[in-house]
């Protein structure tokens, strides 16, 4: 069997090592592994199949004499856009978790369930996209195949790891803060404390009044689904929850679709699981979806105020299939379509 040389950069990071272990647990063809991060990082070791590997700092690797076939990277906007095209000018793929190249008209932007026909031999860099719209259009593209969506209005309920270790870290010592009766420390990651909290901001105001990360969801789902006509309204919040995303999400459709019909479309589609027993009181929780390939779908209903809509609530797994399985499963894809060769 054919193997490849892999470098993940942001090894250390709360999606990087998931990247380390989903190469592991799905057995992706590994030759040789890098593991970059910042100097804080050096004196570290990561394990992979039960081989200590050592951190190695971004700054000093010698890109070209890595020889390397694949990078994964996952350690933020600026490293991307400084590294990301080094890595490419050497010949390797890159698969890339930051929002530098997502609206790049030239770049693909994959999820493997969705739209895996767009990855071409002549793009090394590929973009993962955002963990919240992954979930969203997983469950929404066969739905959209059948009935046509023409809008959707979605809420998230965003777990603090989205936002690295640092945020993890803050929520667990304001909690802990708050139960003991002390004062809650500062966070390092938010501006207001997460713990017992929610935070209806989540990236940087644009002039529009949404976030970032709202229109993140906006333009990324309509790239994804090669389809500019359809209106997204997005609102994401913060949630003190450790790890998976929740979404509430209303759709409209041209076709009238009923709960059954969208229950009996999604049992088939890939990477959902439909959860939806009313009367068992049974739906996803993001606590159940931790460390699952597939993204859950529940409380599928009929909406209350418009013929042809409905409403539901999606859970997935963030570090999973909104970061690190996606990652791993177009580096998959590259494999099966023989762009990638050793
Ligand atoms: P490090 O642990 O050495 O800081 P997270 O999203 O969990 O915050 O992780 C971010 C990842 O990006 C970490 O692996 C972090 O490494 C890495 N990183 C941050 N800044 C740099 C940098 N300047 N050079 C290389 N890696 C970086």
């Amino acid at each position: 069997m054919k193997e490849y040389s892999i470098i993940v950069v942001g090894a250390t990071g709360a999606v990087g090592q998931e990247m380390v272990r989903l190469l592991e647990l799905r057995n992706f063809p590994v030759k040789d592994l890098h593991l970059l991060a910042s100097e804080r990082s050096v004196e570290r070791v990561i394990k992979y199949k039960d081989v200590s590997i050592p951190v190695e700092d971004l700054q000093n690797f010698n890109i070209s004499n890595s020889l390397a076939d694949l990078a994964l990277f996952s350690a933020g906007a600026m490293i991307s856009q400084e590294y990301a095209p080094k890595f490419v000018r050497e010949g390797i793929y890159v698969i890339d978790n930051s929002s530098s190249w997502r609206m790049d008209p030239q770049v693909p932007l994959v999820v493997s369930e969705v739209n895996p026909h767009t990855l071409h031999s002549g793009s090394h860099l590929i973009a993962n996209p955002n963990c919240s719209t992954i979930q969203m259009v997983v469950v929404l593209k066969p739905l959209h195949r059948s009935a046509k969506i023409k809008r959707i209005i979605v809420s998230t309920y965003q777990s603090v790891s989205g936002a690295g270790m640092k945020a993890m870290e803050d929520l667990r010592i304001q909690s802990e803060a708050y139960l003991l009766g002390r004062p809650i420390p500062e966070g390092k990651k938010f501006l207001y404390p997460i713990a017992f909290n929610c935070i209806p901001q989540i990236d940087i105001f644009l002039d529009n009044a949404y976030t970032k990360e709202e229109m993140k969801m906006v333009n990324e789902t309509k790239k994804i689904l090669e389809d500019e006509t359809i209106r997204i309204s997005a609102t994401c919040i913060r949630v003190p929850v450790f790890r998976c995303h929740s979404e509430s999400v209303y759709i409209e459709t041209e076709k009238k679709l009923t709960p059954g019909d969208a229950r009996e479309i999604l049992s088939k589609a890939p990477g959902v699981e439909v959860l939806d027993d009313p009367v068992k009181q049974k739906y996803p929780l993001p606590r159940d979806a931790e460390e699952k390939y597939a993204t859950y779908v529940g409380r599928i209903r009929q909406d209350l105020s418009s013929d042809n809509g409905l409403c539901m609530w999606i859970v997935s797994d963030n570090l999973w299939k909104g970061a690190a399985l996606n990652a791993v499963q177009i580096a998959e894809l590259l494999v099966e379509k023989r762009i990638l060769t050793p």
